[in-house]
């Protein structure tokens, strides 16, 4: 990490979590209201957008394109498009911070423009794999270079005019599926992607929602070049992937009783629910609504006694940005948890298996990483000292497991927060975790 001060937490053991709270917007759909807002005739006004760095870094780099966008204030954005074709040449690279939704996304969206466009990010973000992207787009055309090892920075050459193409993807990752389809929108012909697994479809759901032709049959998702999006209302649900930590804490920490407010239970993104539930979770499904395309609920989470299982393979994509307060929900659980095929958590904000494994081991906690996952024996979690390595869903979940700890536990590396969760700390607070903040100079 580069940031000048180290972002320390300090979290006092044992407490639960009552009441209710409503957790940030969406990153996924905060991300996609702006880039596809943006790409539209007309006004998209936006109301619940997650106010938090990665997203206002997608913000900023329309704005850099000469899209006017108002807010955001108090999570409203209105964003003023310039169609298809009305982004102008940026005068500077376009800095996308820890964000690999928004790189992986512009580097489709932007391959069909007339100008070139150069695309940077921040100590994590230049390490992140770009070729699972760079290498599908240049087979419709696209002129992109990163560096040999195929991580950021990324140029891109406009005036290609890009061709549809059949494309199955060797990983189930919605940033490729959702960069392809943008590119798709600037192609000649159709653009069809086969995904391995269901993955995220916020963006099909935010194409349709906007009036444009979406096919999707079995795992196959196409579209064809040259329609028009046309602007509307967009309402940010709560973000399911922030719910997530509170589901977790309020089912570990005995008298628990907390009601997560107006979450987002896309079908494609409540792996995180159903595996609580296969480990004997208290979950229950409140005020059912689709709202904007996207299916809400509030979720009430009591304290219930967890046991160890081996996790099914095919919620893995459904809860992948769950795994770090997954793990620790096996750590408090009874018996072994096993995660297989989960390679994908080594190539997010950090090594999510290293991450969070050296720090549970820390913690007195028997988990073995493995290639492509972890095995995990519950157990009871000692305090001590960890590191979050930057990654801002390490930090919120050695937070949450304080409540099952013997002494305190405290988190260093935790400036990242901010990028998907500012408010995380008062949030957790009033829930009833007992967390302090201090900044320390490195
Ligand atoms: C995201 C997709 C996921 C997820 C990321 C957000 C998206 O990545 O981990 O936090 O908004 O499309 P992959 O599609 O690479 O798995």
């Amino acid at each position: 990490m580069t940031t000048a001060k180290d972002v320390v937490y300090t979290v006092q053991p044992g407490g639960k979590l009552t009441g209710r709270a409503r957790v940030p917007g969406d990153k996924s759909i905060s991300h996609r209201s702006i880039m596809l807002g943006a790409l539209a005739e007309g006004v998209t006004e936006v109301s619940g957008f997650l106010e938090a760095e990665d997203c206002l870094c997608t913000m900023a780099a329309f704005r850099a394109m000469g899209v006017r966008i108002d807010g955001p204030e108090q999570g409203r954005v209105v964003v003023h498009g310039v169609g298809l074709r009305g982004l102008k040449a940026p005068s500077q690279p376009l800095y996308l911070g820890n964000s690999g939704t928004s790189m992986r996304l512009l580097s489709g969206l932007l391959s069909g423009q007339a100008f070139d466009v150069d695309m940077t990010g921040d100590a994590s973000l230049s390490k992140r794999p770009m070729k699972r992207v760079t290498q599908p787009l240049r087979l419709m055309g696209a002129d992109l270079t990163t560096t040999t090892a195929g991580t950021p920075p990324m140029h891109i050459k406009g005036g290609r005019q890009l061709r549809g193409m059949n494309y199955t993807m060797p990983m189930a990752s919605a940033q490729v599926k959702s960069s392809l389809l943008l590119a798709g929108l600037y192609a000649n012909g159709k653009t069809c992607v086969t995904e391995p697994a269901p993955t995220r479809d916020h963006t099909e759901r935010m194409l349709q929602g906007f009036g444009y032709t979406v096919e999707r049959h079995d795992n196959t998702v196409c579209i064809e070049g040259g329609g028009v999006l046309r602007g509307g209302k967009i309402d940010v649900p709560a973000d399911i992937s922030s719910a997530a930590f509170f589901m977790v804490g309020a089912s570990i920490a005995a008298g628990s009783d907390l009601t997560l407010e107006h979450v987002g239970i896309n079908p494609t993104r409540i792996g995180v629910i159903n595996i609580l539930r296969a480990m004997g979770a208290n979950i229950t499904l409140q005020n059912e609504q689709v709202v904007g395309g996207e299916p809400v609920a509030d979720i009430r989470v009591r304290a219930a006694p967890l046991r160890g299982i081996a996790i099914p393979p095919d919620q893995v994509p459904l809860a992948i940005d769950e795994f770090p307060v997954l793990f620790i929900a096996a750590a408090c659980a009874h018996g072994t948890t096993v995660l297989t095929g989960a390679e994908e958590l080594r190539v997010k904000e950090s090594d999510r298996i290293q991450s969070m494994a050296e720090g549970m081991l820390k913690l007195g906690i028997d988990a073995k990483p493995t290639a492509d996952g972890m095995i995990i024996r519950g157990g009871q979690l000692s305090g001590g000292v960890v590191n979050s390595y930057g990654d801002h869903r390490i930090a919120m979940a050695f937070s949450m497991a304080a409540l099952r700890s013997s002494a305190p536990i405290v988190i260093h590396d935790c400036a990242n927060v901010t990028t998907s969760f500012p408010a995380f700390v008062p949030l957790a607070r009033g829930a009833g975790l007992s967390v302090t903040t201090r900044d320390i100079a490195r």
